[in-house]
């Protein structure tokens, strides 16, 4: 669903992203992983268009999305979470979502339809209790039920998470996994994520992506990876032969 071929990008003298490829199917939950400043959010950026590729080619479908616009992805069916939450501050919690579900896919041309949708998709994540609340108000677990139901809005067929369950207590994050199958099962929609808390990365991926300074180290299956020694060095450093 999702290709990358050879994509790079460099801020200034810095290879942010080095030849990287990548795939997505259809159906799949897939995972980014890999040490900080590694290059996960810029891979991001450079899939939904916030950032232009230096080279190499992006996929959706199997057209070509390199040099589309954010707006233009978004309407193509690919969603984003931001890892900093970047909710509307001044509107309450409902309006937030309204406003999504007005710019987003499905055409729904009155304000009252607009709030009936963002109303079911505050349930979907459950968030509905808070829908007067100004988003302001809101504390880390709520902003990031907040920034899933701006995101699955548009009505997107993929979904690109950043960091959805850092800052989640244990029965947060354990809620934010059942609503990641909920949202590839009951939705259909196929998700790409970037996670820091392997717990949640383990149970929920059926294949991870490593990648450390911009390039690929390894591919596969939780258990593969886990058990991937390039991986544990990159994450725990090298093991002192002497
Ligand atoms: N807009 C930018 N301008 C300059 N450097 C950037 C920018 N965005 C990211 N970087 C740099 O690119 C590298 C990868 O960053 P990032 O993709 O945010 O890593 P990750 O999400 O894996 O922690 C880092 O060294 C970061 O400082
Ligand atoms: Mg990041």
């Amino acid at each position: 669903m999702l290709e990358g071929i050879e994509v790079s990008k460099k801020f200034g003298g810095l290879k942010a992203l080095t030849n990287l490829n990548f795939s997505v199917e259809k159906g799949q939950i897939v995972g980014l992983i890999g040490p900080n400043g590694s290059g996960k959010t810029t891979l991001f950026n450079v899939i939904t268009g916030f950032y232009p590729a230096d080279s190499g080619k992006v996929l959706f479908k199997g057209k070509e999305i390199t040099r589309c616009k954010p707006y233009e992805i978004a309407k193509l069916g690919i969603a984003r979470t931001f890892q900093i939450v970047r909710p509307l501050l001044g509107l309450n919690v409902l309006d937030n979502v309204t406003t999504a579900v007005l710019y987003g896919r499905d055409n729904i041309g009155t304000m009252a339809k607009g709030r009936g949708r963002a109303l079911e998709l505050l349930e979907f994540v459950g968030l509905d209790k808070k829908k007067n609340a100004q988003a302001i108000n809101l504390v880390s677990a709520e902003r990031k039920k907040l920034e899933l139901a701006r995101a699955l809005a548009i009505r997107p067929e993929f979904l690109l998470l950043d960091e959805t369950f850092s800052g989640l207590n244990e029965a947060e994050v354990q809620d934010a996994i059942k609503l990641i199958f909920r949202i590839r099962d009951e939705l259909g929609i196929t998700i790409f994520l970037i996670e820091h808390v392997m717990k949640a990365v383990m149970e929920t991926c059926d294949r991870i992506i490593v990648i450390q300074y911009g390039i690929k180290l390894a591919e596969g299956t939780p258990e593969e990876v886990s058990r991937n020694q390039n991986v544990i060095e990159a994450y725990l450093g090298k093991r002192r032969t002497c």
